[in-house]
């Protein structure tokens, strides 16, 4: 594969060959040592049209772990804001002898039509609401790490998932491996498509919560609702919020997750963000290996580890 725009047209054995791949770069980021010369011909372009904490500096760590040349693009600090278009950019980028972009977009497809219109490689770091393919995979990595496998578990996805890409990419990925598949959250804010994808949809959080062994729970996407898809936060968090009391009236333990950034106090409270059931922090950990792994099988994963 040339790109990663999506999880849709990965094979269960590609994700399994990036899962074996990222266990071996997850042994070299826990070195004291935490660098390989991999990459270290290659040049990588972060292009970051939208705001990003996680992603942006697991790729940078990524790629410097790699031994490759790094250079940061943000699109509120470049030439854009004086009416470039994104294939003008790329394509001034690119003349600089880049091998490949890790792009993020607010529009659905702007990796897809890169991909199509420059040499590159393009990997997609989430673009609107359509997918976050490296999310979906280090979250899947994740439970695969805390329960020792994703085949056969219950994946709730609670929260907002009409505005997330997440959701999409997390169906995706966590289906190709077995896993039982359902969303959660006001009707508002489920799509009308969601059950030709094979999943279940439920409303009562509670339920969720009992049917999963993981709940992915996902923050209100403010900036992508144009309209009022409910009342307030608080009543959102009345309804849907997720407490460590809720956790503990449960008759298993299960894992929560969630791909950041937290909005503390609405859908998860910090009690429940902070207990021993969360794996949050380690799915920022194991993103790291993650998209080492992609980037290096991306780059021809022939220059050994
Ligand atoms: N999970 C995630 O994409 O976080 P950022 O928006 O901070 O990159």
């Amino acid at each position: 594969m040339k790109h990663l725009l999506g999880i849709k047209p990965l094979s269960v054995a590609d994700i399994e060959l990036i899962f074996q791949t990222a266990d071996e770069f997850k042994e070299v980021i826990n070195r004291p040592i935490k660098k390989v010369p991999s990459l270290r011909d290659i040049t990588i372009a972060n292009v970051f049209f939208e705001n990003s904490t996680r992603t942006r500096i697991s790729f940078e760590l990524a790629e410097k772990r790699l031994s490759a040349d790094v250079v940061n693009f943000s699109a509120s600090s470049s030439s854009v804001k004086k009416g470039e278009t994104l294939l003008d950019t790329v394509q001034n980028i690119l003349a600089m002898k880049v091998d490949m972009v890790v792009m993020r977009h607010s529009s659905v497809g702007a990796p897809h039509f890169l991909a199509k219109h420059v040499p590159a490689n393009i990997i997609n770091a989430g673009d609107g609401t359509h997918e976050h393919p490296t999310q979906a995979l280090l979250d899947a990595y994740s439970v695969r790490e805390r329960l020792g496998e994703v085949g056969g578990k219950r994946i709730a996805i609670i929260g907002d998932i009409m505005h997330s890409r997440v959701a999409l990419s997390n169906i995706f990925a966590f289906q190709k491996l077995g896993a039982e598949l359902m969303v959660c959250g006001p009707t508002t804010l489920i799509p009308k498509y969601i059950g030709s994808l094979g999943v279940r949809v439920e409303t009562d959080v509670r339920k969720a919560l009992a049917w999963c062994d993981v709940a992915n729970v996902l923050r209100i996407q403010l900036e992508r609702q144009q309209i009022k898809y409910f009342p307030s936060l608080r009543e959102y968090r009345l309804y849907y919020g997720i407490t460590k009391k809720m956790l503990e009236q449960l008759d298993k333990e299960i894992v929560v997750m969630h791909p950041g950034p937290i909005n503390r106090g609405v859908e998860l409270s910090s009690d429940a963000a902070d207990s021993s059931q969360a794996i949050i922090l380690d799915q920022v950990e194991n993103g790291v290996a993650v998209r080492m792994a992609v980037l290096y099988l991306l780059a021809g994963g022939r220059s050994g580890i």
